[in-house]
This record gives structure tokens, sequence and C-alpha cells, in this order.
């Protein structure tokens, strides 16, 4: 059996990159495709569930993808430097393959509303993180504008190198099932990510990989919903903090996924978020970040309109590991704490 080389060498052909093309990878992609059958149950109809664990990525999400690729073309133009704007995965991801291509990684976060988790991995990873006074949404813009000033490269998904590394996740769906999925959810921010699935089930359907192509369903956090309500949010919240995203760069790209595909977007509560959440980790054993939940927390709420004997595929982009701070305050009724350290008071505690 061949070691996984990195989705780079896995999917070349497919791929912007030439013989001479430096290829920065972590050997990331080929992340698992997780059946989740007591989540299949909750539909009620025979329809098969699987999600496609992104968090599995080396940095922990789905960036790694788009990032092997952004960085190995930044990497053979001589870029010295690298910037973005990022609700947090981005900056992760971007400042591991910068730093191993040896590339200074700049990252704007909006001050105060990134994960834990994503905060310490861009700082150990060795990037400077600038957190700015502001929503992702504006640290979009300035990091554009100091892309077009200065001799920086910009890896947000506007960078179109990034999203010709996240179609490959499409692929790995496909070449698992043997076809298309009926449906695909999916969470969406910037949607760079549903811009970029669309890219490769449409890509793998012209070489004949697969017969058919999915319904895209798109979910946002009802508090960051723009896609939803046909118009941007100035002042977007939600607790899933990596989808907290007013203005989506890939706005066109996304709405004409939409047509193309018949499918539809919607907006899901963040209660409703964090039962996927719960549930997803407490039936499935499957723990992943609150904004990679909007998909089974969308999924289920528009379950009514899966089709009987659907193949449905939900994208769980990013680890739970990054938010731990929500996965504990979430928790409560489970967590005893402060109990004396003898058999009788945790015996007690447990209920015996
Ligand atoms: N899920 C997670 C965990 C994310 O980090 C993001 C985006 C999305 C979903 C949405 O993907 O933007 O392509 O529609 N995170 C970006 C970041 C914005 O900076 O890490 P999208």
């Amino acid at each position: 059996r061949q070691p996984w080389p990195g989705l780079i060498e896995a999917y070349r052909e497919y791929l912007p990159v030439s013989e001479t093309t430096p290829v920065v990878t972590l050997l990331e992609g080929n992340t698992p495709l997780i059946p989740v059958p007591a989540i299949a149950e909750r539909i009620g109809r025979q329809v098969r569930v699987f999600v496609k664990y992104d968090g599995l990525n080396p940095t922990g999400s789905f960036k790694d993808r788009g990032m092997t690729m952004a960085i190995s073309k930044a990497k053979e133009a001589g870029a010295k430097a690298v910037i973005c704007a990022s609700t947090g995965n981005t900056s992760a991801a971007a400042a591991a393959y910068a730093r191993r291509g040896g590339m200074k990684a700049f990252v704007l976060i909006p001050d105060g509303y990134v994960a834990l988790g994503k905060l310490a991995q861009a700082l150990l990873y060795g990037a400077e993180v600038l957190a700015v006074k502001g929503n992702f949404d504006r640290a979009l813009e300035i990091v554009r504008e100091m892309a077009e000033s200065y001799p920086i490269t910009l890896v947000n998904s506007v960078n179109p190198y990034r999203l010709e590394g996240q179609k490959t996740a499409a692929f790995e769906i496909v070449d698992v099932l043997g076809n298309a999925p009926d449906w695909l959810c999916i969470p969406v921010g910037n949607a760079g990510n549903i811009s970029a699935y669309w890219m490769g089930f449409c890509q793998y359907h012209q070489v004949g990989k697969c017969d058919r192509l999915p319904t895209v369903m798109g979910f946002q956090a009802a508090g960051a919903a723009p896609l939803v309500n046909g118009q941007p949010v100035q002042h977007p919240e939600t607790v899933a903090t990596a989808i907290r995203i007013g203005n989506p760069a890939s706005w066109e790209k996304a709405v004409a996924v939409k047509s193309a595909s018949q499918g539809n977007f919607y907006a899901v509560t963040d209660e409703e978020i964090l039962d996927a959440y719960r549930l997803l980790a407490s039936t499935e054993g499957v723990f992943c970040e609150p904004a990679s939940a909007a998909s089974v927390a969308g999924m289920l709420q528009v379950k009514d309109q899966i089709p009987s004997g659907a193949t449905v595929v939900c994208v769980l982009t990013g680890n739970g590991l990054k938010d731990p701070d929500t996965a504990i305050k979430h928790s409560h009724s489970q967590f005893k704490q402060g109990i004396e350290a003898e058999l009788g008071a945790v015996a007690a505690a447990m209920g015996f």
C-alpha cells in the first residue's frame, strides 16, 4: 500500500501545478468519510448520511487543502511573505504552510472573536498576528489593499489557488462513494468552500468519474446569513465564530452553485448549531467545531426535503479541539467539579 503523498501529488493531473512547482505539503487531504447512522435515523427514511471529517487535516481544518496550493504557488512565484484575514482557521493554515515553505506569515484576526485553539496555532506556527478592532469583513478589505500596495501575497480564498486545492475534497468523496452524493450539506461563511466543492464535482463529472452532480445545500448561522437574506449583514453575530461573516467574498460564485445544483441557502440558529455539535460528538464520537456542525444542523432542519434512498454528505470543516471554550461552556450538566477525593464522594457524585 502506497503512503498518502498529500493532495497535490494525489491529484496532480487536476491541479495547476507543473514539474517545477515546489510542493509545500504536510500530507493534507485523504480525510475520512464517516457514516453517521444515529443521525441518519433521525431523518426517518432510507437515507445514508456521511460526514466528511476535514477536521483531521494537519492543522485541523479544510483550509490546509487550499493552503498547500496557495503556498506552493506563492513559493513558485518567489514570494517572501503572505497575508490573510481570518476568523481563525485560515490563519492557522497560512502560518503553518508559509513557515514550512520558508515565508513570513501575517494574519489579521477580529480581536476577541477567534477560538483559542486557532489563535494558539497561528502564534506557535510563527505568524505575526494582528488582532484588529473590526470584524472579518473589515479585515479582509484591509488585507486586499495591503496585497495591492506591498510585496506580499494574499492567501485568502480570493486567491484562485485556494479553491483549486479545496476542490479535492469533492474528488475524495467521489473516489470513496463511487459517485457524487445526492446531497452535499456545507457550512457557508466567506463562500469559498462551497464554490470549491462545486468546481471539484463538475471537474470529476466532466472526466466521467461520476455520472451526477449533487444538490448543494449551504447553511449559514442565523446571525450571519447574508446569502439567505440576499444582502450583506453589517454586524454578523454567532457562536460559530468561524462563519461570523457578513459580506462573503465569493458571493456570486455561491449563488451560481445554488442555481446550477438546484440547491438552496438556509439559516440555522445558534441553538440548532449547538444541538448538532453535541449530537455529533455524543452519539457518533465525532468532535467538530461549532461552524462545522451547521451542516448537520441544516440537514436536520430541512430533512423532509431529502429524497428517500438518498446519499447525503455533510462537510465537517474543522476539528472540535479548535474551540475548547465552547465545548466546555455547553457541557455544564455533565461536569461535576470540586468533588472530594474520597470513594464515597465519587460514588455519590456518580449517583450510586
Ligand atoms: N467552517 C469553518 C470551520 C471555517 O473556518 C470556515 C471559514 C467555514 C466553515 C466557511 O468556509 O468561508 O469557505 O465559506 N473560515 C475562514 C477563516 C473564514 O478565516 O478561517 P467558507
